[in-house]
């Protein structure tokens, strides 16, 4: 072969190996800045559900990373050496009889099929263990909270056996640090998946079908969730939070929740109700300790004291609240809540009294 065919040989191997290893750094870096550390990982856990899976991915991690590495040094060695050869090519005959490197050949294909075997049984093992793992926290006694998936948004429903201590709320979660709660989860309309990735694993919510999920927050704060199964247009603003909190902070929250809405303060809270008992608003939300009780909409008895309006889309300030009332469809096209046209000071009022609402 004459030299600048050889050159080129030389020049694609490196090209290769050097392409391949700075995918490898790339995937490194991008792992070790923004995955490992977001709030809303399953690299960063905070329960021992999330602890299990983000074992069994670093296991898998480690291991894969291990096996394309020896894949892209076998590589380099094997381009080397076939320019080795063709080299020698040029001046003398191969000397190697055909049978031994048969044999060698067979020795290596042989090897390489017993560590992926190997390797394939490790991850199986790992990960029937981390799938049993996430059922140990099964107990009757958890806290029971049903978690119904509606596009877009999720209703969260406080069980008990007492009819008068259950509530509703919506988009918001309250769980006691420490403690495991049982979520029965349904849909309404179409499968969404119940997903906070720095407590657990993903759960499907199937409309007509009960799912259920254990979790458990070893730490307190405030994790996001998000629906992670394509549920339509606004999918991506079906997300939620799970507040976890000390034992007694969850409790009186739980208190506060379950009593009927504060009334009217003053003239314009007063008025406020007013415009919503005459409003359209009144035919699908539900504020307790008021003739609304439609229950197609998010519970609004305790609204201001949620961190968020839309399913997480936005801060639950007053303007944005404004916003949402006077046209949602511009915030989140294809929601089921239509345009309310109000008179600027009905509107005003209106506000008022959905801020006071804590
Ligand atoms: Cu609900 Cu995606």
């Amino acid at each position: 072969m004459s030299a600048p065919a050889r050159s080129g040989m030389s020049a694609h191997a490196r090209r290769l190996v050097r392409d391949a290893l700075r995918a490898c750094a790339l995937a490194c870096y991008a792992l070790t800045t923004a995955a490992c550390t977001g709030s809303q990982s399953i690299l960063n856990p905070a329960g021992p559900n999330a602890g299990n899976v983000s074992r069994l991915w670093w296991l898998m991690f480690y291991v894969c990373a291990a096996v394309f590495l020896l894949v892209i040094a076998f590589l380099a060695a094997a381009l080397a050496r076939t320019r080795r050869r063709t080299n020698k090519l040029t001046d003398a005959p191969d000397t190697e009889p055909d049978a031994g490197r048969e044999r060698r050949m067979r020795g290596v294909v042989t090897g390489a099929v017993v560590v992926t075997v190997i390797i394939l049984f490790v991850f199986l093992v790992a990960s029937f263990t981390t799938s049993r793992s996430l059922y140990a926290l099964s107990d009757p006694n958890n806290l029971r909270i049903k978690v119904n998936g509606q596009q877009w948004w999720w209703q969260v429903e406080y069980e008990n056996d007492v009819a008068s201590q259950t509530f509703k709320t919506a988009n918001e979660i309250h769980i006691p640090v420490g403690q495991t709660v049982t979520l029965r989860l349904t849909s309404s309309d179409v499968i969404h998946s119940f997903w906070v990735p720095n407590l657990g694993g993903k759960r499907d919510l199937i409309p007509g079908h009960e799912t259920t999920l254990w979790l458990k927050a070893d730490k307190a704060g405030t994790y996001r969730g998000q629906c992670a199964e394509y549920c339509g247009l606004q999918h991506a603003h079906m997300a939620f939070v799970v507040v976890a909190e000390p034992v007694e902070q969850f409790n009186a929250w739980m208190e506060a929740q379950r009593r009927p809405a504060a009334p009217p303060a003053n003239a314009e809270q007063q008025r406020g109700q007013q415009v919503f008992l005459a409003s359209p608003c009144v035919m699908c939300h539900t504020i307790r300790g008021t003739d609304a009780g439609a229950s197609v909409a998010p519970d609004l008895t305790h609204l201001a004291s949620r961190q968020t309006i839309a399913a997480g889309m936005l801060p639950n300030t007053r303007g944005h609240l404004g916003g949402w009332v006077s046209n949602s469809q511009e915030l989140k096209p294809g929601n089921r809540m239509p345009p309310i046209p109000l008179a600027p000071e009905d509107l005003q009022a209106l506000l008022s009294y959905l801020e006071s609402l804590k």
